[in-house]
């Protein structure tokens, strides 16, 4: 089942776009995304935390997968999105999965490169990519809820020792984003992601895109970041999908129908975000 990655994300390096990444929590977000994506023409990853292969299945999750792989032709992966478990990131990836987030990020620097660097030996030889995350963002993704004052932005020494000695393939940066929705007005620290692109030379990843500008993170992306995570609006466009249709249709009870109500909202959403990552036309 030996099947290498294409890196999206490397491909993007330099090229001043993004790969989006959207969190993807069932079967028809899948379809949104991948649809969206063909008629675009732009990579896209497919992120999937631990919860939502807890959700799906993993045999589930690999099925859908294996489908998509038959069914699209835009450069596409299924990536693992925050996982922390390394006995589960080996499991997934000998089921086939060719992109993986481990995040050590809460334990101390050493601890996170040993736990970094124990999925990059595994993944390397099995053609897998590997993200890690340095510093910590703020906010709610999954069953993972960190406070605002438990954020730690990523310091740009670190990181270049971080990358060196782990061995990734793109690193997510802390530089004032949050998983979720944005009390105030978003404060990025450009000039530390500045510093970081100096003394670190490959890809960047800025998660908690939902709710940023689209120029703020267009600029961003002009500054070293090629993967952008979007979550909370994908969440957000599905339930109020729904809720619409509901209203409209209140007695409907044929799935097929609601969910493609809720469709047509979610689409949007993965086309605004691909204009956003400027990666239409990029596949
Ligand atoms: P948002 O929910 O803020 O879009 O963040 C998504 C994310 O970073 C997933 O890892």
């Amino acid at each position: 089942m030996y099947r290498q990655a294409r890196n999206l994300v490397l491909e993007a390096q330099g090229k001043n776009y993004a790969v989006p990444a959207f969190n993807t929590h069932n079967m028809e977000i899948a379809k949104a995304v991948l649809e969206t994506a063909e008629e675009m023409n732009s990579p896209v990853l497919l992120a999937l935390t631990p919860g939502t292969i807890k959700y799906v299945g993993e045999e589930f999750i690999v099925g859908i997968m294996e489908a998509a792989r038959k069914v699209y032709s835009v450069p596409f992966e299924f990536h693992l999105d925050h996982h922390e478990n390394v006995d589960d990131i080996k499991r997934l990836i000998d089921a086939g999965i060719r992109s993986v987030m481990i995040d050590a990020s809460h334990h101390p620097f050493e601890e996170n490169i040993r736990i970094v660097k124990e999925v990059v030996d595994y993944a390397g030889p099995r053609g897998a990519i590997v993200e890690a995350e340095l510093g910590r963002l703020s906010g709610i993704e999954d069953d993972m809820s960190v406070d605002e004052k438990d954020a730690i932005y990523t310091n740009p020494d670190q990181a270049q020792e971080f990358v060196e000695r782990t061995g990734i393939n793109s690193l997510a940066v802390a530089i004032g984003t949050a998983h979720g929705l944005y009390k105030g007005e978003p404060k990025l620290d450009l000039e530390r992601l500045n510093e970081i692109q100096k003394v670190v030379d490959i890809p960047l990843v800025l998660h908690g895109g939902s709710g940023l500008p689209d120029a703020l993170v267009q600029e961003t992306i002009r500054m070293g970041i090629c993967k952008v995570n979007v979550s909370t609006e994908l969440k957000n466009a599905f339930a109020s999908g729904l809720r619409g249709y509901f209203s409209e249709h209140p007695e409907e009870n044929d799935p097929r129908k609601y969910f493609e109500g809720a469709t047509a909202e979610l689409k949007q959403v993965v086309k605004n975000k691909i204009n956003m990552c400027h990666s239409g036309q990029k596949a």
